[in-house]
Parts: C-alpha cells; sequence; structure tokens
C-alpha cells in the first residue's frame, strides 16, 4: 500500500504507543514537541557520521528505530535492527514494523540479545549504535567484548554514567541483576558506570581508541544532589570508540 496521504498513515498507525518521534511523511509525526527536540538534539550530540555511504550498521536495542531509520536516510548500505525486551512485550514490535512500512524502508530485523551476538550470528558492520542499553544488562562488559567482535570501524556508545558526590574518578559500577532478573524488586540505579568504568570497559573489551563527546551537563549541581539524597546520581556519557 502507498502511504501518500496523512489520512492513510494515521488509518496504519491508529493503535500504536510510540517511544520514539519519528517522522513518517505527510505531516505525521509522532510523540509531543519536547520528546522531538530531546532527539533532535541527541543527534546532535551523537555525531553520527553525516554520510554513510559505504557503511553498514548494526542499531542494538533499536526500538522503534529512530536512529535505525535515520542511518538509512544518511545512505548506509546496510542496517541492520535488533533488540529483545521491547519487542518481547505484546505489540512491541508495533511501532517499528508500522515505520518501516510507512516509509518504505529496507532496514532489517532480527530479535536478538545484546549477550548472544558474534560474527557468526549477525555478521560484521562497519558502524554500531549503543544508544541507552548499557545500563539494562546482566553482563555490561561481556555485551560489549560481544560489540567489539562484530565492530569493523566505529562504535559509538551513549549511557547514562554515574555522578557520585565523590569518588567519581574511580571506576565504579552498581551491581544490577539485568532487567530480566529485577524480579519485581525496585533498584535505585541500574548498571550505570561512572564516565572512568565505561572507559575501561571500553579498554578491556579490546577498543583501543576513545573519544569522549559528551560528559553530563549540572555536573556539580547532580554532584550536589547527591550529597544531600546520599544517593550517586547520573547524566548522559556519550564515546565514539575504534579500534
Ligand atoms: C532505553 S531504550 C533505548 C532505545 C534506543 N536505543 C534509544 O536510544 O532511544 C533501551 C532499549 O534496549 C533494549 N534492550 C534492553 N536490553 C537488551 C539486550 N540485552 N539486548 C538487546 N536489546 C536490549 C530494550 O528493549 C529497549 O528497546
Amino acid at each position: 500500500m502507498a502511504y501518500d496521504s496523512a489520512e492513510k498513515i494515521l488509518e496504519r498507525i491508529k493503535d500504536i504507543r510510540w517511544a520514539h518521534p519519528i517522522d513518517l511523511g505527510h505531516g505525521v509525526m509522532q510523540r509531543e514537541w519536547h520528546v522531538r527536540r530531546r532527539f533532535e538534539r541527541r543527534l546532535k550530540l551523537l555525531q553520527i557520521p553525516e554520510n554513510l555511504k559505504g557503511w553498514t550498521v548494526l542499531d542494538i536495542g533499536a526500538w522503534d528505530g529512530y536512529f535505525s531509520f535515520e542511518c538509512e536516510r544518511r545512505g548506509a548500505d546496510r542496517v541492520l535492527a535488533i533488540d529483545t525486551y521491547a519487542w518481547d512485550t505484546p505489540h512491541g514490535m508495533d511501532g517499528f514494523l508500522a515505520a518501516r512500512e510507512i516509509l518504505g524502508s529496507k532496514v532489517e530485523y532480527k530479535r536478538i540479545d545484546v549477550h548472544d551476538i558474534s560474527p557468526a550470528e549477525i555478521g560484521k558492520f562497519d558502524l554500531v549504535l549503543f544508544f541507552g542499553v548499557l545500563y539494562h544488562l546482566r553482563n555490561p562488559l561481556i555485551g560489549l567484548e560481544r560489540i567489539a567482535s562484530i565492530t569493523k570501524k566505529l562504535l559509538i556508545c551513549e549511557t547514562h554514567v554515574l555522578l557520585p558526590f565523590i569518588h567519581e574518578r574511580h571506576a565504579l559500577i552498581p551491581f544490577f541483576p539485568g532487567d530480566e532478573e529485577t524480579r519485581g524488586q525496585f533498584y535505585d540505579l541500574c548498571a550505570i558506570p561512572t564516565l572512568e568504568c565505561l572507559k575501561q570497559m571500553l579498554l578491556a573489551a579490546g577498543f583501543k581508541h576513545l573519544d569522549v563527546k559528551y560528559t553530563p551537563s549540572f555536573r556539580y549541581w547532580k554532584k550536589f544532589v547527591a550529597l544531600v539524597r546520599n544517593l550517586p546520581q547520573s547524566g548522559r556519557g556519550i564515546i565514539h570508540a575504534k579500534f
């Protein structure tokens, strides 16, 4: 079906709950203005190469596929989107599949856990996007080792990083059993590493060159909050990692 009018698009997506602010064309945009603005800002901060002609891309934890479709738009030769938990819930893949259909996208997709990826399972990719997934993992270092094994040129890793009142310069990460093992128990902090810990984990996973693109904003204010609440806070960290 050709989605050549807003009416046809709106009819196709009428029961879908979106996580990502995807532009479906004909003026049909998802999510509220502030979410759209946040994603536009993220795109600037992440510094994904503008021209991806000749690149293959893996988007880990793709969810509705905002970044997968963006890489396709930037000319990537091939994009593979993978995910587990969000896609495993009832209707969890509806947004991704509808956007793919409406956009006439060729983005490939596979339900696989990042702990299970390997060159044999999915091949290798020039560019790997790993946004907002690390702190969900039971085994973040194993996840990064798996990612190193399938990355050819560049990994872009975006995660919450830990902001304790003091000791931020140490390689700290809280215990977290992984999303699938919380068994209803609440954890104040997930597997959120300090920036120093993230750097050391990336090096331990085999990456050789790290370029820190972003460190948390309002850092000193958050440290003050950490002191008052007696609880580490967090902020955004972005690292480009190469071999
Ligand atoms: C916070 S969302 C981030 C989504 C998207 N990457 C972004 O930055 O907007 C985390 C995503 O990671 C996925 N995820 C969590 N654990 C995963 C795992 N072990 N392997 C693959 N995907 C995972 C979730 O299902 C969810 O879609």
